[in-house]
């Protein structure tokens, strides 16, 4: 296994069982607005602080972009971890259980190892760059979809982004024709996963940002995912737009997208 695998699984674990402990005493829970229909809470800044630490014991000088600390420049900007630490949040303070801790590393702008971590069903999602994906070391699958009949397709809404609810659920709608049915969880590294795993057979998002997708991305592209943005281009990363399924359950749903979608959202 590549050592920065490793080190991001012991982090995400770590992380994880804190976040998981952490609703057993939901008093103890605070939670503060930090944008438009969008939480944190101490938990989240825990897990985050609990997998810098661990990285920084083994790897001092790499750069880290957390979603609560923002950037943190090491002398090595060759290697960047990218960390949410608590992906589902709206799912946590509700005391849903699905949810997951997040970690990639890119090295010269590439995602080589990844791994998502939900401490619920203590399931881990992991990926290395060119050895394919696994939910708790067993490799796993996207399914080879041909088309939409008879797929369930994971989704988010654009809560923080309303103005795009217009396109985005004329997008929807269209699918919806085609499609079995939709399933809106609440963590976008964990639909990547399931979508990994067969669990979901294709899944489409927009406004999302690096933490969100950087590990799911890869597990997913590993398990054998198409991912594009909404043009069908591959800037998913920079646009937070991400359709991702088989090629050809990718390439049904662009269908969808590029009818219906705006074209603030199209780019
Ligand atoms: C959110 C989740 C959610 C998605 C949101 C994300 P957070 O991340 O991934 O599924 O719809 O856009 O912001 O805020 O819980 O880390
Ligand atoms: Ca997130
Ligand atoms: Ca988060």
């Amino acid at each position: 296994m590549h050592p920065m695998l490793n080190i991001a699984i012991r982090a995400a674990r770590k992380a994880g069982n804190h976040i998981a402990k952490s609703l057993e005493n939901t008093d103890k829970i605070e939670s503060v607005q930090k944008g438009t229909n969008d939480f944190v809470t101490n938990v989240d800044k825990e897990a985050e602080s609990i997998i810098i630490h661990t990285i920084q014991a083994s790897y001092p000088d790499h750069s880290i972009v957390a979603e609560e600390s923002g950037a943190i420049e090491g002398k090595d900007n060759e290697v960047q971890w990218i960390i949410d630490p608590l992906d589902g949040t709206a799912n946590f303070v509700k005391g849903i259980p699905h949810f997951a801790v997040s970690i990639a590393v890119r090295i010269k702008g590439k995602t080589e190892v990844a791994c998502v971590y939900d401490p619920m069903l203590n399931e881990l999602f992991t990926a290395q760059r060119g050895s394919g994906a696994q939910l708790n070391s067993a490799r796993i699958r996207v399914n080879p979809l041909k088309d939409l009949k008879g797929a369930t397709i994971g989704t988010g809404f654009p809560f923080k982004q309303k103005q795009h609810s217009e396109s985005y659920f004329k997008i929807m709608s269209a699918m919806f024709v085609e499609c079995a049915d939709f399933r809106r969880a609440g963590s976008a590294a964990l639909d990547l996963c399931y979508l990994a795993a067969g669990r979901l057979d294709g899944y489409f998002e927009l406004g999302l940002k690096p933490w969100d997708l950087a590990a799911g991305d890869l597990i997913a592209r590993e398990a054998g995912a198409i991912i594009t943005d909404f043009s069908g281009g591959t800037d998913y990363m920079k646009s937070g737009n991400v359709v991702a399924a088989s090629a050809r359950g990718t390439k049904s749903m662009l269908k969808h997208i590029r009818e219906n979608g705006n074209e603030a959202i199209l780019k």
